[in-house]
């Protein structure tokens, strides 16, 4: 199995790979997105509508590709973005995960909706720890993850924003992709056809929403999907105030995940935000949104002074990193460039994408003449 992982040089082929090693539903609950996807493919593609601009004879034998974001001093501008029922990709899930980013010197998250706990991650790796809030409807809920995280020394928290709904997940409709998992005709077919996750599925322990399993059984013994899931249990009367009051309780690191306008990310700061993630859920929520990276400089011009501002959505490959990063991102992340990883090989999957986007970097450095990051900028870049 390593072997295919080895051979992985870049994001496409773990995406080729997962979808090999995946049951179909599962696939495509990853890689799906919301109507057409017409936002999930500009994500990546906006970045291809500027080019970089190299200096050379920069003397670039030594790269620092370190950054600090949200307090966190990290060894690459890079980072997991925290991402929901990572077992179901794959056995090792958010414990493999946390563990590659750890040797990467990278941050990672975990979501509410992860399949391990807030408590399991806590002293298992040194490596700076993220915790994905989404406000539920049951403020009892909200109160106990927050207090688990401050109990079990999480950095940093991120409240998503933009799930006031589902997203019309049409390939979820398609394929029925519910958690937990239908028994079906198609799925069983699917299961049979993937014998080594179904074997690691049925053999391994059960996974369950574990940070939520002791006050709701939506999603780990009721089945229900993605969509319903944040419709129904999610406070869609979530306000300005009530982020606030969230941030309050909380008090160390906070970011608000899911802005895309400037408006927004002023409020941000209102309400006492230490950094803004510019994300549309990686056009999963709102097709037809425009790009984090589209957004990206209008942000930082207006709020890159006072707040971390981060790239979230479409990072394939180390430039496009590099070119966030010239705008004037603090960091980046995603969730898919690491997800494909996971399900085609646990936690050496993750390890080796880590491996292949922080070489990128460091090359793409060197060629562009830079050698720290704070020496992109805005004069190394040209929209066509
Ligand atoms: C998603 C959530 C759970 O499926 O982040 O997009």
């Amino acid at each position: 199995m390593f072997g295919s992982v080895k051979k992985c040089n870049n994001v496409k082929d773990f995406r080729a790979l997962a979808k090999k090693k995946l049951p179909s539903p599962i696939f495509h609950y990853i890689d799906g997105a919301a109507d057409d996807e017409i936002t999930y493919k500009r994500n990546t593609e906006a970045f291809n509508k500027c080019d970089l601009v190299p200096n050379v004879l920069s003397g670039v034998d030594k790269i620092d590709m370190s950054t600090t974001v949200m307090g966190q001093k990290i060894d690459m501008p890079l980072y997991c973005a925290p991402t929901a029922l990572q077992r179901l990709f794959h056995h090792e899930g958010e414990i493999g995960v946390a563990k590659a980013a750890e040797k990467f010197g990278t941050m990672f998250g975990i979501s509410s909706l992860g399949t391990a706990s807030i408590e399991e991650i806590s002293n298992l790796v040194s490596t700076p720890k993220l915790f994905q809030l989404y406000v539920h409807k049951d403020e009892g809920l909200n109160k106990d993850l927050i207090d688990r995280c401050k109990k079990s020394n999480f950095e940093a928290m991120a409240v998503t924003v933009d799930t006031a709904v589902g997203g019309n997940r049409e390939r979820d409709l398609k394929t029925g992709f519910t958690i937990p998992m239908k028994l079906s005709l198609s799925s069983a077919i699917s299961f049979a056809t993937h014998p080594s996750w179904a074997f690691n599925y049925f053999t391994k322990p059960k996974w369950e929403l574990s940070n939520l399993k002791n006050h709701i059984a939506a999603g780990t013994s009721v089945m229900t999907s993605i969509g319903d899931y944040f419709t129904q249990m999610l406070d869609n009367s979530l306000d300005w105030k009530g982020v606030e009051k969230i941030n309050k309780e909380w008090g160390k690191q906070f970011a608000i995940k899911g802005i895309m306008s400037v408006d927004d990310a002023k409020k941000a700061i209102d309400v006492g935000a230490t950094a803004v993630m510019v994300s549309n859920h990686g056009g999963r929520q709102l097709d037809g949104s425009r790009s984090p990276f589209d957004q990206l400089a209008e942000i930082v011009d207006a709020v890159g002074d006072k707040v971390d501002v981060i790239c979230e959505g479409g990072i394939r490959r180390g430039t496009h990193v590099l070119k966030a990063l010239s705008l004037g991102a603090k960091a980046c992340s995603g969730g898919r460039m690491y997800l494909y990883a996971l399900a085609a090989g646990g936690q050496k999957g993750v390890e080796k994408t880590l491996s292949n986007l922080k070489n990128e970097i460091e090359r793409d450095m060197k060629l562009m003449g830079v050698s720290s990051i704070d020496q992109l900028t805005r004069k190394n870049l040209r929209f066509r």
